[in-house]
């Protein structure tokens, strides 16, 4: 429970769970917050105005134009420390995500000052639509808290993905989102994090590359940066922007990669290897276009390997030195937790983040879920959630083992 007095909007929207936002209020009510409740009309469907002005102890604001002289569709949202909506059905999803007020609720949520937190619920083919999913992927990276939906019973006989969360989970990650520190623990401590994909040209026009977008690294920059951290990012190909205060070097290749890592390693506490280095590069690029009519039907490339550079600098670390390796799998389970632990020791490295990938999984998403091995194969931490968060694990990790120059 949170100790200061808040300013919370409830916004309850057209779902059947919106009787369970009753007790999300409640619960509020009772750790002495003060509560605004803003119902959409559909909402009043499901649960009446009395049994919420009674409980939230205040009016329930539903119109756009009631109260108009108090400029109420933008004072709540003003005012509020922390926004909620629970439920939030998929229409009201959708509005978020493209900037919509056609109602006092859009309205309040696009001019608030504070964060957001959404209680999705809804049946599971609704969630599982593509357009949905592009809704929330488009909310988490403007960083709303996502709460859920849970799995279970849902109304009728559907069993499945999209129940709203507990009303106990609502409320925690509200108090989170308003109360959770930053702690400043790598002040006066330089990282270095590679990111994106590399590119091996073939000829002027075509490349090898892979997949990564880089939004794993630029998280962990953003979570060193919260934490005191004076952070280098060498970045392969970025598929998202870069947070202002760090520095920035941008490559294309291995060969370049590599150049910049060696050229930065001396200066850093500790370096983190997100970035997706090609293995292969092809052992002659060719210098104009290559033509089809040149290849009969086939065209055979020779590739050779690239320089190893997380091998390179652990085999050179410097002994407080602290470096972290990623290993990207398509397997899952024990084989993903037993490739991971060859991959430590062949890589000499302190730390290995392994996670699962695959056609849908890993790349370009907005979550992600990883398990931090230690030097001796033991696994740390398993997280899942945005990749803000498992960055912020990540970070965890490193620092819970002391910098040997502290
Ligand atoms: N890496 C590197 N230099 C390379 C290739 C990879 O430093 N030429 C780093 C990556 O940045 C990552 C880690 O090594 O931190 C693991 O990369 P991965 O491609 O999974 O390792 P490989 O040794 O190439 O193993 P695999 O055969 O599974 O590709």
């Amino acid at each position: 429970m949170s100790h200061t007095p808040l300013r919370i909007v409830v916004g309850i929207t057209g779902g059947i769970a919106a009787y369970k936002a009753v007790s999300v209020v409640r619960e509020f009510v009772k750790d002495g917050h003060h509560v605004d409740v803003i119902a959409t009309e559909a909402a009043l469907q499901f649960v009446g105005r009395p049994t919420l002005e009674a409980i939230s102890r205040n009016p329930v604001h539903v119109g756009l134009y009631d109260d108009v002289a108090q400029v109420r569709h933008v004072a709540l949202g003003q005012q509020a420390d922390v926004i909620v909506i629970a439920p939030a059905t998929a229409n009201t999803l959708a509005q978020f995500a493209t900037g919509q007020a056609p109602d006092l609720l859009g309205n309040t949520v696009l001019a608030r000052r504070g964060p957001l937190v959404v209680a999705p619920a809804m049946h599971t083919e609704m969630w599982d639509n593509p357009a949905t999913q592009a809704n929330i992927d488009t909310l988490l990276s403007r960083g709303v808290i996502v709460v859920g939906p849970g799995s279970g019973p849902l109304t009728g006989a559907d069993v499945g993905v999209g129940r709203m969360s507990e009303p106990e989970e609502i409320v925690s990650a509200v108090y989170a989102s308003v109360t959770t520190p930053v702690v400043q623990d790598l002040v006066g401590r330089k990282i270095l994090i590679t990111g994106g994909g590399t590119r091996e040209p073939l000829d002027p026009v075509r490349y090898i590359g892979n997949r990564s977008s880089g939004k794993q690294a630029i998280a962990l920059a953003q979570q060193a940066l919260l934490r005191g951290a004076q952070v280098t990012l060498i970045a392969a190909h970025l598929e998202v922007p870069v947070p202002s205060g760090v520095s920035l070097v941008n490559v294309s290749t291995a060969a370049q990669m590599r150049e910049a890592v060696l050229a930065h390693i001396s200066t850093s506490d500790v370096v983190i290897m997100a970035a997706a280095i090609s293995d292969y590069r092809v052992d002659h690029t060719s210098e104009s276009k290559i033509k089809k009519s040149e290849h009969q039907g086939q065209l055979n490339l020779s590739l050779v390997e690239n320089p190893d550079i997380l091998k390179e600098i652990s085999t050179h670390k410097f002994p407080e030195q602290v470096i972290v390796g990623f290993a990207a799998e398509t397997t899952s389970g024990e084989e993903l937790t037993s490739i991971a632990r060859e991959k430590l020791q062949r890589k000499g490295c302190d730390y290995l983040v392994v996670n699962q990938v695959g056609w849908e999984q890993g790349f370009g998403t907005e979550r992600n879920a990883v398990s931090v091995l230690a030097s001796n194969g033991d696994i740390l931490e398993s997280a899942t959630g945005t990749k803000l968060s498992v960055a912020g694990t990540i970070l965890d990790c490193i620092t819970k083992q002391p910098f040997q120059n502290a």
